[in-house]
């Protein structure tokens, strides 16, 4: 199985760019933040303090996330139940951010990942995709851009979903939350030492895609 990673923090465009260089190649697409924020709607809806260990441990022998696709598009199941509008709230991707620091919410999710990399070719996003999940990945890319750029981007993507909210905080929520993924003492956010990396912050959705792309078939024509 081929298998292509892509981390980087949130915004840079990983699953717009990477589900559509999937559909080029015809590989599943796995966006794998879909897993951790079901995990962290799960202590949300149960109102579990998602930052304290001691409560968030004992949740995970009552959940079950899984992901399936239909038609092609993935959906995330707690528990049995689609969660996919559900995790895409602003207040799920602080509560990801949050379950995620957890090593034993990370080893909960890492088996999930890995089998679906051992039977499908697939281009992965994540945060430690390419450094903890796949460390054999064929390809590793790490796509970021600045800041202020991937808040623009996300607030774009809540107003389109009718989420109400402000660029000041997008972009707020956004440097907190790159700041929790990339100090965090497990799978920290960080490229992997043979990752080639690319930032979009000059690109448009065209150029992101075809640089992507690109990269992908020149280290397949090797
Ligand atoms: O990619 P995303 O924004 O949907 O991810 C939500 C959160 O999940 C993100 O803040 C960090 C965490 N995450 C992670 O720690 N490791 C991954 N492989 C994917 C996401």
């Amino acid at each position: 199985m081929f298998q292509v990673a892509i981390d980087g923090p949130s915004g840079a465009g990983k699953s717009t760019i990477a589900r559509a260089v999937a559909k080029k190649l015809d590989f599943i697409y796995v966006d794998t933040g879909a897993l951790y924020r079901a995990v962290g709607w799960a202590a949300l809806s149960r109102d579990i303090d998602y930052h304290n260990v001691e409560q968030v441990m004992p949740m995970l022998s009552q959940i079950s996330v899984d992901l399936v696709y239909i038609n092609g598009i993935q959906a995330v199941l707690l528990n049995g139940v689609d969660v996919s509008e559900e995790i895409r709230l602003p207040q799920s991707s602080m509560a990801a951010s949050g379950v995620s620091a957890h090593p034993c919410v990370r080893d909960f999710l890492l088996n999930t990942q890995r089998e679906i990399a051992e039977k499908n070719n697939v281009i992965m996003d994540g945060r430690d995709i390419g450094t903890v999940v796949l460390p054999n990945a064929h390809v590793k890319i790490f796509l970021t851009a600045s800041a202020e750029k991937r808040a623009q981007r996300r607030l774009i993507e809540l107003e389109d979903k009718g989420i109400a909210t402000t660029y000041h905080e997008v972009l707020d929520d956004m440097i907190k939350r790159d700041y929790n993924d990339s100090h965090r003492a497990v799978a920290p956010l960080k490229p992997a030492d043979n990752a080639i990396i690319i930032d979009t912050s000059e690109l448009d959705l065209e150029q992101s895609i075809d640089a992507v792309y690109t990269t992908i078939c020149s280290i397949v024509e090797k």
